[in-house]
């Protein structure tokens, strides 16, 4: 069956490394995907197109589609916009909450051939291969009462940490599931010994536990685990928590990499339908320059063709193409050092398809 895949540069660097990434995409066609590949505007240059940061258009493509890339949205020029809910921000919030993209995925992986990149001993940080499964769509973030008002003669900000059993459940499973397909090992992070909320969460995954008896379950306080994971990364496999802790250790997590320029991500709703972007932003500062690293977008791609289409065997290629790339010592300004070869944004996207044919 036809699938389709739909293309969102964005902002920024948004169409210089979604275009390499494309062009991958392409090639796994002549490999033996089955798909269409369509474009759509969102973020910035959508506002400047329609007046919106999501059009109708875009809104409809990405519904009908099986899995969407996107590069990346925002920049300086739109910084001004005073309507809130026409920055570019609000195109990528706006499809994770219509497409109900719960589950997010965040790889944390150095490279060996980047190994000099991570601020942390090789001793420490070598080997580095860690998923943090992040809840996307619920807790702090979107709890309700929230707001700030006039309380007793002074001002007053709140929010509500919310989830339910369902929502827990889910993104459990989600992780559960990922923690089979790799190590069977799982730590869920959560802050039982002061919120509520995360007493339920810790309950519901002993629970799930129960169903998954190949998968070794712990549990971790969040400070503790923002601790352990400068510690001793490389002790955590699987790592599933809700939207905020998630926030905030995948970003930790991912740093500890060294490298913004290598890292995908994935966000997946119910059905399996999933969107892929790179974990870094627009890059405004080096766009248009044919500067920037492709390979985060490439990357997005692999996880695309693994975890929405079924492709399991080509995300594999393109992860080994890009592995060839880097041992032969090609390096983006990004990634650069000594004795490298440096290249532009389609000299890498070059490379990668030539590693894959
Ligand atoms: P950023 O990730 O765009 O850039 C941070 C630094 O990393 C910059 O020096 C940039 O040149 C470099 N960098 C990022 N990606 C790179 C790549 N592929 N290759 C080489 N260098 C790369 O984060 P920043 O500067 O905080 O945000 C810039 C804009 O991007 C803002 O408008 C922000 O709102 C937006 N943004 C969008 C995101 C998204 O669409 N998912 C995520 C993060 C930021
Ligand atoms: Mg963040």
């Amino acid at each position: 069956m036809t699938r389709r895949i739909l293309v969102l540069p964005g902002d920024g660097i948004g169409p210089e490394i979604t275009a390499q990434a494309t062009r991958v995409l392409e090639a796994c066609q002549t490999l033996g995907l089955d798909a269409e590949i369509e474009q759509g505007l969102v973020g910035g240059s959508a506002y400047d197109a329609h007046g919106v940061p999501l059009p109708d258009e875009t809104l409809d493509k990405a519904r009908s589609a099986d899995a969407i890339l996107l590069g990346a949205v925002g920049g300086p020029k739109w910084d001004r916009i005073e309507d809130l809910s026409k920055r570019p921000e609000k195109g990528l919030l706006g499809l994770r909450k219509e497409l109900g993209l719960f589950g997010n995925l965040r790889p944390a992986i150095l490279y060996p051939q980047l190994a000099e990149a991570s601020t942390l001993k090789p001793e420490v940080v070598s080997g580095l291969d860690i998923m943090i499964v992040r809840e996307l769509t619920g807790g702090i973030y979107f709890g309700q009462p929230r707001g700030i008002e006039e309380r007793d003669g002074q001002r007053v900000g709140f929010n509500t940490y919310v989830y339910s059993e369902s929502e827990i459940e889910r993104i459990g499973r989600v992780a559960f599931e990922m923690a089979r397909k790799r190590n069977g090992k799982l730590c869920s992070v959560d802050k039982a010994n002061v919120l509520e909320v995360t007493i339920l969460w810790r309950e519901v995954m002993d629970r799930l536990a129960a169903e998954y008896p190949d998968v070794e379950l712990s549990h971790m306080y969040v400070d503790n685990a923002a601790m352990q994971l400068v510690r001793a990364p490389r002790q955590f496999d699987v790592v599933v928590t809700g939207n905020m802790f998630g926030d905030i250790l995948s970003d930790a997590a991912a740093m500890l990499t060294g490298s913004i320029g290598m890292l995908p991500s994935a966000s997946l709703n119910e059905r399996g339908q999933g969107m892929y972007e790179p974990c870094h932003g627009s890059a405004p500062d080096i766009a248009g320059q044919n500067l920037a690293n492709p390979l985060a977008t490439i990357l997005s791609v692999a996880m695309m063709l693994r975890y929405s289409l079924d492709e399991a065997d080509l995300a594999a290629r393109i992860e080994a193409a890009v592995g060839k790339v880097l041992d032969d010592g090609l390096r983006t300004a990004d990634i650069a050092s000594e004795g490298k070869r440096r290249v532009s944004t389609s000299e890498m996207g070059d490379a990668v398809l030539a590693a894959l044919s």
